[in-house]
């Protein structure tokens, strides 16, 4: 009898989400807790000819060279800045992501929420109503911006960022955008980074974390915004200096900002962010829906399986290994 193949899944997954892996793998599982695969873990990856991972686990090279009989890194999420895909691809190793529909919708919708939150001072408002200090109907209180009419400048014009473009639309915001380069069959302006950040009411982040996106935002971003600009981010918290947002919020520098990613997380509740009423934080929500995560699941144990099977992964982050 064949032995069935080691797979070392991080975190556990709620059962009725990875039913396809039944009788098809030997599952060890890792900790809730814990980022990365945990230390009593490490001497599995000898034998583990799969990985199913999370966000923030850290398939770095060490992992990688530890990890002599892998043939699928498979991963619960879109972002791979967490994982070598270099040292993966060299050794042929396809890596598994679990993009599209769900995702980009479920990702684009808490944009929007933070978008709209942050704008009509939601929390702060809601927080306030709670603590006693609603008293009559006070027509000068909890003042927000408008959002027909004002200016959403999305960088990153990505399937999520497209998205969210088209949601906005329906508010009545108009449009700028940048990314690499200017997109085919996108409607919407294509500008400058400089001339987007000047020249928008919000701005949203949509790019993925390369070193040319890492600490994108930063004081010079900061000073050459609307002082009326809110800074909505649900990508990756690295794309933005945490100091330098700190110091506009502080200083007012803009009005306001709604992230649903940060560096680091989880963010410490003694992070100076969680003091500034200018700054709704929620963590890490935005692929946070029934369907969308039991979906992603299922779309890694896809990926796994196949990557086991010697198959074509269905969503792969380096298809170049199969050229
Ligand atoms: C990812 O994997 O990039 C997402 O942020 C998960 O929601």
């Amino acid at each position: 009898m064949s032995v069935l193949p080691l797979v070392i899944m991080t975190h556990p997954l709620p059962p009725d989400w990875i039913t396809s892996l039944n009788g098809r793998v030997r599952l060890i599982v890792g900790p809730a807790e814990q980022a990365g695969i945990a230390p009593h873990l490490k001497e599995n990856l000898e034998e583990a000819e799969g990985i199913l991972c999370l966000l923030f686990d850290n398939v770095d090279s060490e992992m990688l060279a530890n990890s002599p009989r892998l043939r699928v890194v498979s991963k619960m999420g879109i972002g791979v800045d967490d994982i070598d895909i270099a040292g993966c691809t060299a050794r042929k190793i396809p890596v598994g992501i679990t993009p599209d529909v769900w995702l980009t919708d479920a990702k684009a919708d808490l944009t929007m929420a933070l978008l709209l939150s942050a704008a009509r001072r939601v929390p702060e408002a809601a927080a306030d109503a709670k603590d006693g200090k609603w008293h009559l109907w006070t027509p000068a209180g909890w003042l927000g911006s408008d959002i027909r009419g004002a200016t959403l400048g999305i960088i990153g014009m990505g399937k999520i960022g497209r998205a969210v473009a088209d949601r906005a639309k329906g508010f009545g915001l108009n449009i700028i955008y940048t990314d690499v380069e200017k997109k085919p069959n996108v409607e919407f302006e294509f500008v400058s980074l400089a001339k987007l950040l000047k020249s928008s009411d919000f701005i949203s982040i949509h790019t993925p974390l390369n070193s040319s996106t890492r600490d994108l935002i930063n004081e010079k971003s900061f000073k050459s915004m609307k002082k009326s600009a809110i800074l909505i981010n649900a990508a990756r918290g690295q794309t933005v200096n945490m100091d330098a947002l700190t110091k506009a919020l502080r200083e007012q520098w803009i009005a306001g900002a709604g992230l649903d990613v940060t560096d680091p997380e989880p963010l410490p509740t003694d992070h100076p962010l969680f003091d500034l009423p200018n700054c709704l934080i929620t963590p890490h929500i935005g692929s946070a829906t029934r369907n969308t995560r039991k979906r992603m699941a299922e779309m890694a144990c896809e990926n796994l399986l196949a990557g086991l099977n010697g198959k074509k992964l269905p969503y792969c982050a380096n298809i170049e290994i199969y050229e």
